[in-house]
């Protein structure tokens, strides 16, 4: 019997935190403070001290973050906010949440949004552009921001899965006006449960959406706003600021292992978009592409390889975005990738022995 390689193990992580854990959570429940306890609080001066920006406000998820970002930038019905249709569902969906329609644009070989297709999809009533980061690897931002500014437009970067990327210096999600991250179960840094939070340096932005997340609610009696509930709990807080003190190691464990699937993967039938210089990637997820994709996912299952698509349905053809008039045939990038991407295990428990076993067997599969 071949030994599994699952592509995640969130049980692992546990086990290895769980005395820590155990401690602090108790120590957390006996206060009391479930609610806006004084852990969201420091979390919060944390993530911000680190990614370098003015504010962090904890949420209930990365996809409250995208609405109420949205919210706050006064985005609504008959509005356009540009995004890519390869995104998880959350960035189109986020949008409509909001009254305003999704416009999607056609993705670029490494699978960022094109900011070729960007431009040419602004009209009259764009008033943002959402870029995804998507598997962790930051998209190439200057074109995005000055098209935004030529424009007018706002950016709001969709950084759910790159929590600890960076480019030129700058993180992800500190570019744009707001910056969105997702501190769900599967992500680098991760929450036990649904959890999120919004980065940004707009003092007005920053309070209406600490306003927004707790009911409008100025105080106990005063309602300025219609609100909705998404607070980050205390008890995620406390989990997440124990993570985050783990995420460096974390992050470098993903990286030494993209390396050496790099090194490995036969570049004749595996394409992997190549490191851009000046560029940190946090590898949330290692996606390669390939012809014979769903062959390949059988093989490496059959091997006790555990592997996972990002995302096999683009988001213009499901069936909830069928009153936007897409079809097969609108974004051929996305949808010939679609059929091609598969995301490899990349988890911070993976030796390079399961490193290599996974890029031997998937190198035998195409000799
Ligand atoms: C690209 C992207 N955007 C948004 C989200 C939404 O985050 P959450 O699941 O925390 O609501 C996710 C989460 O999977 C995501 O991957």
């Amino acid at each position: 019997m071949v030994r599994p390689i699952p592509y995640v193990d969130l049980a692992a992580q546990f086990a290895d935190e769980r005395a820590t854990l155990e401690r602090l959570l108790i120590a957390e429940l006996s206060e009391g403070q479930w609610i806006a306890g004084a852990a969201v609080a420091e979390l919060e001066r944390r993530l911000a001290a680190q990614l370098g920006v003015a504010h962090v406000i904890g949420l209930n998820s990365g996809t409250d973050a995208l609405v109420l970002g949205l919210r706050a930038l006064g985005i609504g019905p008959g509005d356009e906010v540009i995004t890519p249709p390869n995104s998880f569902v959350a960035s189109a969906a986020s949008i409509v949440a909001v009254g305003a329609t999704p416009v999607f644009a056609d993705v670029l070989s490494c699978q960022a949004i094109d900011p070729l297709a960007v431009e040419r999809a602004i009209t009259p009533r764009t008033k943002a552009i959402m870029p995804v980061h998507l598997t962790g690897r930051m998209v190439a931002m200057d074109p995005i921001t000055a098209l935004a500014r030529s424009h007018g437009l706002r950016v709001v970067e969709d950084a759910a899965q790159a929590f600890g990327s960076r480019q030129g210096g700058k993180f992800a999600g500190t570019v744009g006006d707001i910056g969105c991250f997702s501190a769900h179960p599967l992500k680098n840094l991760n929450a036990a449960g649904d959890a999120g939070f919004l980065a940004t340096n707009d003092d007005d932005v920053a309070q209406t959406v600490r306003l927004l997340r707790s009911h409008g609610l100025a105080d106990r009696n005063t309602v300025t706003m219609w609100g909705t509930v998404s607070r980050l709990d205390t008890v995620q807080a406390v989990i997440l600021s124990h993570r985050l003190d783990a995420l460096d190691g974390v992050i470098a464990a993903r990286r030494r292992n993209a390396a050496q699937y790099r090194e490995l993967l036969d570049p004749r039938h595996v394409f992997h978009p190549a490191p851009v210089e000046d560029q940190f990637d946090s590898f949330h997820t290692f996606v390669v592409q390939v012809d014979h994709r769903d062959e390949l996912q059988r093989h490496l299952a059959d091997h006790g390889i555990g592997t996972s698509i990002h995302y096999p349905v683009p988001i213009h053809l499901q069936p909830a975005a069928r009153s936007l008039g897409h079809r097969l045939g609108s974004f051929p990038v996305t949808e010939r990738q679609a059929g091609r991407i598969l995301s490899l295990p990349i988890h911070q428990f993976l030796a390079a022995d399961d490193i290599a076993r996974v890029a031997a067997t998937i190198n035998e599969f195409f000799r």
